[in-house]
């Protein structure tokens, strides 16, 4: 398992603002849905409100502190195995049909990671608490820079670019459904 983590951000390192996201960008998203399918998500409480639903085709692991009576959650406590309605499906594939949307709730990070420990490649997908917490143990990341300066309440935290290996980088210029220039970066831990 190698885990990886995605996220859009401005070169000063916006990336949020009012528990949404500053920008409309549809190519972004398009790149996360191909890049994260078939996998599993890590994520906080509050990127989860403001997804609003499981992303088909994809395991929501959804780190939040207190457990809830509405917590639901498809892995056997004791099996660690995920329950039947689930055995035999196997874990999805990337391109597998995208109606495959389990969801756990997990109260601190080791769980989240045990979780997808199986996973060749689980995606930290935010916000700015989870990345700030997982980012000593993430090995690639991939970057959409937003090349515009915009306000915002929510950070990537601070990273030392000298750790990480450019590995790709792709330049796109604004368009009618794009509304910045945008630059999807893929670095790799040196
Ligand atoms: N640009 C991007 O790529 C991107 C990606 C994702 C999100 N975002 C944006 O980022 C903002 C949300 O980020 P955020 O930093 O405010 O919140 P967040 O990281 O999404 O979630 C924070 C919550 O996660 C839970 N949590 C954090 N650490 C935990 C731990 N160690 N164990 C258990 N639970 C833990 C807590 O939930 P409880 O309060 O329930 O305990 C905490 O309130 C939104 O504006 C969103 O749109 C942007």
């Amino acid at each position: 398992m190698q885990l990886s983590l995605i996220v859009a951000m401005t070169r000063d390192g916006v990336i949020g603002l009012g528990g949404e996201l500053p920008w409309r960008l549809p190519a972004d998203l398009k790149r996360f849905k191909a890049l994260t399918m078939g996998h599993h998500l890590i994520m906080g409480r509050k990127t989860w409100d403001s997804l609003g639903r499981p992303l088909p085709g994809r395991i929501s692991i959804v780190l939040k502190r207190l457990a809830s009576p509405y917590d639901y959650d498809f892995y056997d406590e004791e099996t660690g195995l995920p329950r039947p309605l689930y055995q035999g499906q196997g874990f999805p594939k990337a391109g597998e049909p995208a109606d495959w949307m389990p969801v756990a709730f997990v109260h601190d990070l080791d769980s989240a990671l045990r979780l997808s420990e199986f996973d060749d490649s689980p995606f930290v997908i935010g916000g700015g608490e989870i990345y700030a917490q997982t980012l000593p143990r993430v090995e690639r990341m991939y970057v959409t820079w937003v090349e515009a300066e915009l306000a915002g309440d929510t950070r990537f935290p601070d990273w030392n670019p000298a750790n990480w290996e450019l590995v790709a980088e792709e330049r796109h210029s604004a368009d009618a459904k794009n509304e910045y220039d945008y630059t999807f970066a893929t670095y790799h831990r040196r």
